[in-house]
């Protein structure tokens, strides 16, 4: 039975209120980051209020694919459920980019608003009609910092002859460039290897993130820069939940909105632990950028009219501004 045969049929055991089902969840980090917390917490909702009807198993560390991958294989009905970053959504559903624009988002309670308030709603929309997966819930992870293995880095010019691996994301792959660094586009899934290899000397992800993957293993240095916040939503495709029966639907709803809500609570008790954790126990160096972080914003935020047309338009930046209490760009 292929796997898109296998959903069917489970839609139909569900409908009918015949045997349990398993639905597979994708989950790109490794367990103990927030991508696992908010997919543990989802599982654990569902096979409450399903009454055990419905499990969910989990598959973390990228065992089912490259986020982009598993992306695709949601989309097509070849899997249930995925976790994965905004960042790569972003390439199959560009206005989504509005949210990995650098410097948007602040920190986790600008995340929150716009997630939970008509913002995340409207972008939600386009990623079904986009990218044919619905956004279920969404995982904090916490600002996107800068490690490496070579030397402390403060300012842009720190980065000059670093080789940084940064995700398919021709946002993120813009801001390294306004810094004066030509980056090095990468799966997710590579990241650990290649910075293991050398083959690239830094990255950047939330410290919860580079602790459950266990990067400072290979790395010495983070630099506590605030770019781009990590959003990382859950999502079924759109074809598997529109087979849901209603009942089942609201499951799913209600499911993401508790599990979205324990990783926010995730992240404010944990973060500051893990970083203090890197620096006591694993020995890193964590540097503050120069100056407020001031070069590095002018240098990257020059790239957003660049970008206005693939979000939709200079208004819908502004609009999100407007809603985090901004001046418009
Ligand atoms: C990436 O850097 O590609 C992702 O943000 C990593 C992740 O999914 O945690």
């Amino acid at each position: 039975m292929t796997l898109s045969v296998a959903i069917s049929t489970a839609c139909l055991a569900l409908s009918t209120g015949a045997a349990a089902e398993t639905w597979k969840m994708a989950i790109g980090d490794a367990a103990g980051g927030t991508q696992y917390e908010l997919g543990k917490t989802f599982a654990e909702q569902i096979e409450k209020r399903s009454d055990g009807e419905i499990t969910v198993d989990l598959f973390p560390n990228s065992q089912l694919g490259s986020e982009q991958d598993t992306l695709n294989n949601a989309s097509m009905g070849m899997l249930d459920l995925s976790i994965i970053a905004i960042n790569n959504i972003t390439p199959f559903s560009p206005t989504v980019g509005v949210l990995t624009l650098p410097y948007v988002i602040q920190g986790a309670e600008d995340a929150k608003t716009l997630t939970q308030g008509e913002v995340g709603e409207e972008l939600t929309e386009n990623t079904i009609r986009d990218a044919g997966v619905r956004i279920l819930g969404w995982a904090y992870s916490g600002c996107r910092r800068l490690s490496n293995s070579e030397r402390p880095v403060s300012s842009p010019e720190d980065l000059d002859g670093l080789v940084i691996r940064v995700p398919k994301n021709e946002i993120m792959m813009a801001s390294y460039q306004a810094w004066g660094v030509n980056p090095n586009p990468m799966a997710w899934s590579e990241t650990f290897t290649a910075l293991q290899q050398g083959v690239v000397d830094g990255q950047d992800n939330p410290y919860i993130t580079i602790d459950a993957m266990k990067f400072y293993e290979v790395q010495d240095y983070i630099t506590d820069s605030c770019y781009v916040f990590s959003l990382e939503p859950l999502v079924m495709g759109e074809g598997a939940y529109q087979a849901l029966s209603e009942e089942n639907k609201e499951l799913v709803k209600k499911a993401g909105e508790a599990a979205t809500q324990h990783s926010y609570d995730y992240l404010q008790e944990t973060e500051e632990k893990i970083k203090t954790r890197l620096v006591e126990e694993e020995g890193i160096e964590i540097t503050e950028p120069d100056n407020n972080e001031e070069e590095w914003i002018s240098q990257a935020t020059s790239i957003w009219p660049d970008f206005y047309d693939s979000i939709g338009g200079k208004e819908k930046l502004d609009h999100v501004l407007e809603v985090l209490g901004r001046e418009p760009a």
